[in-house]
């Protein structure tokens, strides 16, 4: 396969971690790229379940090699965990995983501080944080004052993590919020940290090596385009760049190594976290989606939002990623409304507009301007190929295809890897 960059389409929960695990039978490498513990990859392996946070799904399949890349945040004792559980669970590690010795660490006092923080905002500028710290470690990166994997073998790292614990509480008492024990934090983060030492690599070489020996790598995106701290719905977005983009700068590759960009995307849409949420259903229609969609966040069980495909954004998402073909999931889930609904433009302030505004009270006076389509009340979790969809759904289908200006190149009709249907060859 092509180098691939795969990417959240709308606000995270895409599905991601199911296409992830389908593509990546054809892939020598798996790379993550941005983002934390606060995304949550659920991928079904024939009756296991698995839930990925920090590791790329890549290894449940044996051979493949994954890399936590440097545009990562990492909360060692999380990591750390993750790698137990996939260990007693027969899942090999070693050997091909590989974590970037430039990849920023997340400690306790950064999630105290993103609860404290997330505290403090006034109602109605609150984020609705997974409160994992991912914020403010990479408001560290940011300023400089942060500690990276690779520190953990330099002899000042103790003191410079007992410098950063002092600091922090400083910064806690003034906000209210109850300071850490310091040497507490010291021992649990560094007791972890030192497990995950024999992972440490540059695998900002190791990548760019494997690309030059015509191996092929799939870039694996967290969250999603509206979360994108540039291009999502700020302030109401995730710290990093969920955008194709951002595999370029947080795997260290240039962008002329990538060959194709994967879009995946709902046939609906759903918001965890406050924000606007121009096409959000609080109806009937919105709990259906809801329980049938089993529509709960895989990081934190939270409820998630739901609503009507909104092709406003699926549009803004694919100019901005370059996105050559979808990955549409979770079709069944429309098996049963008479009628779907798609967004095609808003109306905001009396006007018609098709692109997304960048101010967050804009986007949520936008109006979403809607198209019915018949629903096709029938199942299509048995479909195999697209011959198998009911000529409805193909419509629908179509339509979206039309209105954002990309392909459908796989389709997902059910949780599990054979309920994917591969539209047509990408290489
Ligand atoms: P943070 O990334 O924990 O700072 O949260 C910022 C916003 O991004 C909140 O609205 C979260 O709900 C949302 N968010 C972060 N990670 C994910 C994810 O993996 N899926 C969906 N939403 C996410």
């Amino acid at each position: 396969m092509p180098n691939t960059v795969l990417i959240g389409s709308q606000w995270g929960d895409e599905g991601k971690g199911k296409i992830i695990d389908v593509l990546t039978r054809r892939v020598d490498w798996v790379v993550r790229y941005q983002g934390g513990n606060n995304a949550g990859h659920t991928v079904e392996v024939g009756d296991e379940k698995y839930v990925l946070h920090l590791i790329p799904s890549g290894m449940l399949h044996e051979g493949r090699k994954c890399v936590i890349g440097n545009g990562v945040v990492i909360d060692p004792s999380a990591l750390k965990q993750e790698l137990d559980e996939l260990i007693a669970r027969g899942i090999r590690p070693d050997d091909r995983l590989f974590i970037s010795d430039r990849a920023h660490l997340v400690f306790p006092y950064h999630r105290a501080l993103d609860g404290a923080g997330e505290k403090n905002r006034a109602e109605g500028g609150k984020i609705g944080t997974t409160g994992r710290g991912i914020g403010p470690a990479y408001v560290d990166k940011a300023s400089r004052s942060g500690l990276r994997m690779g520190d953990l073998f330099e002899a000042d790292f103790e003191d410079r993590l007992r410098a950063r614990i002092r600091e922090s509480n400083t910064l806690l008492s003034a906000l209210g919020a109850e300071t850490l024990n310091e040497d507490e934090v010291v021992q649990s983060s560094l007791a972890a940290a030192e497990t995950l030492k024999p992972y440490v690599a540059d695998t900002v070489v190791l990548v760019n090596e494997a690309i030059g020996r015509g191996e092929s790598v799939l870039f694996e995106g967290a969250q999603g385009t509206m979360l994108d701290i540039d291009f999502g719905t700020y302030p109401f977005v995730t710290s990093s760049s969920a955008t194709a983009g951002g595999a370029c700068t947080g795997a260290g590759v240039p962008p002329n190594c990538i060959d194709q960009v994967v879009g995946v995307i709902k046939a609906y849409t759903t918001r965890v976290g406050e924000g606007p949420f121009p096409t959000e259903l609080h109806d009937a229609d919105g709990q259906k989606l809801r329980d049938i969609g089993h529509e709960y966040g895989a990081t934190t069980g939270r409820p998630r939002r739901c609503g009507w495909f909104d092709g406003v954004v699926a549009r803004y998402a694919a100019m901005l990623s370059g996105i050559n073909s979808w990955a549409m999931m979770k079709l069944d889930v429309l098996d049963a409304f008479e009628t779907v609904r798609i967004a095609t433009a808003y109306e905001l302030d009396g006007r018609r507009i098709e692109t997304v505004p960048a101010s967050a009270s804009a986007l949520a006076r936008c109006k979403p301007i809607y198209e019915e389509w018949p629903g096709w009340m029938q199942s299509t979790a048995q479909a195999k190929s697209w011959e198998d969809l009911p000529e409805k759904a193909q419509r629908y289908l179509r339509r979206l295809e039309e209105l954002t200006g990309a392909r459908i190149g796989l389709l997902s009709v059910g949780p599990k890897r054979a309920s994917t249907i591969l539209m047509e060859s990408d290489g």
